[in-house]
């Protein structure tokens, strides 16, 4: 093994609320074999104690991996924190509510996860994630850079799985992003998306496979419901968000530079204010290396300022 990976092996993750994401995230992890230690913290102690030991259980058929259910001082060490603790929508409740609920849960979690594990990238998946990152970015004090959303990475994961289909190519050589929020006012920057570097348009004509507005319209539409659909027929999502978490850990990690739309403080220049959300992001070992400002069409920009603007007023309400 060389320094590196026993570097890798040695990394310990906590995870902070070991539900549905949670639970599936560390599975992930355990399968690949990405890490030395995971520790389960959850204010539902037998939770977190039933999955750590369900999953220790597949550690001698994966990776070797040490899992346990812990409190926050067993997090004393870990290189990552990963926070997917939090309320649910109830029915009735509006999102502002639900924000304030996960605003206080925040509270009680971020500044012990500080305390024991200062030098920690925090990864947060709680919803609303743009939102309930920069929460964390302002509890936390720490740099922005190691304060990362999973943002619009599980999106654009399903907005590319969508095109695949549509075109019979395989995913992995369709590049595109959703950005902005994680949400209803969340973007396809079209206009950036290519196929085996093809731009998408003139990879359609060279095909003579046809792509109607009407059918981009579609496309755009089951991506950004994807999670509506989802959780009225299986009542949550945990596999895909799960790898996208993954995958920002690897990057992290193996310091592999590379670019995923996480949710991050966007630079003034952007224009949009003090927020955090999605754009193509270079993720290494320090966390959010750069933001990559994305020439878009004139509509995707305006597009781009409304969800901006929609994030800004959830800052606003919740008058931190
Ligand atoms: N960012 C994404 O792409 C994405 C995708 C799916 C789900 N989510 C979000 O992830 C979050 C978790 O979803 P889930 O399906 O795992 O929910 P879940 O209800 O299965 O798990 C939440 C866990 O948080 C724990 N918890 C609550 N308050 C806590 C506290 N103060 N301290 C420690 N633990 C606490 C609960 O005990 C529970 O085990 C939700 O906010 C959900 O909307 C985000």
């Amino acid at each position: 093994m060389t320094d590196d990976r026993h570097a890798l092996r040695s990394v310990k993750v906590g995870i902070v609320g070991a539900g549905r994401v949670g639970a599936t995230f560390a599975y992930t992890l355990l399968l690949r074999g990405l890490v030395g230690e995971i520790v389960l913290v959850d204010l539902d102690r037998d939770r977190a104690r039933g999955e750590a030991m369900d999953l220790a259980h597949a550690a001698p058929l994966s990776y070797p991996e040490r899992i346990r259910a812990g409190t926050y001082d067993d997090l004393s060490g870990a290189g990552i924190v990963m926070i997917a603790a939090g309320a649910s929508q109830k029915p009735g409740e509006s999102r502002l509510d639900l924000s304030k609920r996960n605003t206080e849960i925040f509270r009680s979690i971020v500044p012990q996860v500080v305390k024991n594990a200062p030098q920690a990238i925090l990864l947060v998946a709680t919803n609303p994630v743009d939102l309930l990152s920069y929460v964390a970015w302002k509890l936390a004090g720490f740099p922005s850079q190691h304060i990362i959303g999973s943002g619009t990475v599980l999106d654009t994961a399903r907005f590319r799985h969508l095109l695949a289909e549509h075109l019979g190519v395989d995913p992995r050589n369709i590049h595109g992003y959703i950005i902005g929020e994680h949400g209803d006012s969340e973007v396809a920057a079209w206009s950036r998306t290519a196929v085996a570097g093809i731009p998408l348009d003139e990879y359609c004509t060279r095909c003579g496979c046809g792509f109607s507005e009407d059918e981009k319209h579609g496309l755009f539409e089951k991506t950004k419901n994807a999670a509506y659909e989802i959780i009225a027929a299986k009542g949550a999502t945990s596999y895909a968000v799960a790898a996208a978490l993954g995958r920002i850990v690897e990057a992290i990690l193996h310091n592999q530079r590379s670019i995923l739309s996480v949710s991050t403080r966007v630079p003034e220049s952007e224009g949009f204010g003090d927020l955090y959300l999605s754009l193509p992001a270079v993720l290494g070992s320090s966390g959010v290396e750069r933001v990559l400002s994305l020439p878009l069409s004139k509509e995707e920009h305006e597009a781009l300022k409304r969800s901006a603007s929609v994030l800004r007023e959830q800052i606003e309400a919740l008058h931190l």
